[in-house]
């Protein structure tokens, strides 16, 4: 059995069958046809945060593979009245087949997998967002490779990170090292990514930039992600001075290479970490990326059930 609880937890062979699939289903959903693997599966999904896009794409993805779903927050079930997670993973994982959990430290996931008997995906947590950057690849791998061979093009393409050193920076850093690519990352300091909670072997896959203008200098695709992330509310005023300089905007956009892409996983704050101008401009990509959440996770959840089709 598989748990999806990070990006390093596959290999970059199961990243190619995926993206493979993911094209697949994607074109059966596109033609109206049926595509139901999993009929008489049921999804849990626990959702301790809030969210729009990762419960409608599992939500919707799991009827379309001809599954169902129950669907948990902390206000109404007993973990927001203090039932030890790992009761609560050896309760659900004996009535359903799979599991997503949205949460704060990655090591209540892991605490919830250890004791479940199915597999169990990271929806989310403070240190890690597989199932964006899955999403996200795709998207790239769409506008500028080869669905046969989806790896291919993202060997050696420079991904720039503006902004804070969170979950999405480090799934993107564990991407690079798995996939082959450089990631390079701007942050203000005191918000720079942590190796060790990224989880990543090397350095040799990022460079930090102080200046986020050098960092998107040549990318081929360049994203952000919100300033303040749940569960860091009561920093907002303090991140709101310090994030100033690490707002994307055409001027970084410039820098970047004509080509460039622009990625944010939403929902997004129009002139906080990035204009009007870029998220609704031409080389914006944010609609796709949100729209191939669903295709990914469809292909996740298949493969997490029924290995490779
Ligand atoms: N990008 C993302 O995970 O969005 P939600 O918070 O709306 O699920
Ligand atoms: N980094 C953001 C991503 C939201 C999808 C957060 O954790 O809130």
């Amino acid at each position: 059995m598989k748990h999806y609880l990070q990006f390093s937890d596959f290999t970059r062979d199961e990243y190619d069958h995926l993206f493979q699939r993911t094209a697949f289903i994607k074109a059966r959903f596109k033609a109206y046809e049926k595509h139901q693997p999993l009929t008489d599966r049921t999804l849990a999904m626990i959702f301790e945060k809030a969210s729009t896009r990762t419960r409608v794409s599992f939500e919707a993805g799991m009827y379309q593979l001809g599954g169902s779903v129950v669907n948990l927050t902390n206000s109404d079930s007993q973990l927001g009245r203090s039932e030890p997670i790992e009761d609560t993973a050896r309760v659900i994982s004996r009535m359903v087949d799979l599991v997503m959990i949205r949460t704060f430290g990655q090591d209540r996931i892991e605490r919830f997998a250890q004791h479940s008997r199915v597999p169990v995906i990271n929806g989310l947590t403070n240190e890690f967002h597989p199932c964006q950057i899955l999403a996200d690849l795709f998207t790239y791998i769409e506008h500028r490779g080869d669905a046969q061979r989806p790896l291919d093009c993202l060997q050696g393409i420079t991904v720039a990170w503006v902004g804070d050193g969170n979950n999405m920076a480090n799934t993107w850093l564990q991407a690079a090292e798995i996939l082959g690519f450089h990631v390079h990352v701007s942050t203000p300091s005191g918000y720079e990514v942590d190796q060790r909670v990224a989880g990543i072997r090397s350095p040799a896959h990022h460079r930090v930039f102080q200046d986020p203008l050098q960092a998107c200098e040549g990318a081929d695709l360049v994203t952000t992600d919100v300033w303040t992330s749940m569960g860091y509310e009561a920093e907002n005023e303090a991140r709101l001075k310090a994030f100033a300089q690490w707002r994307v905007d055409e001027r970084l956009m410039k820098v970047a290479k004509p080509t460039a892409l622009f990625m944010h996983c939403l929902p997004a704050h129009r002139g906080e970490e990035v204009t009007a101008e870029v998220i609704d401009g031409p080389q914006s990509v944010v609609w796709d990326e949100a729209e191939n959440r669903l295709h990914a996770q469809k292909a996740l959840m298949e493969y997490l059930l029924l290995g490779r089709l």
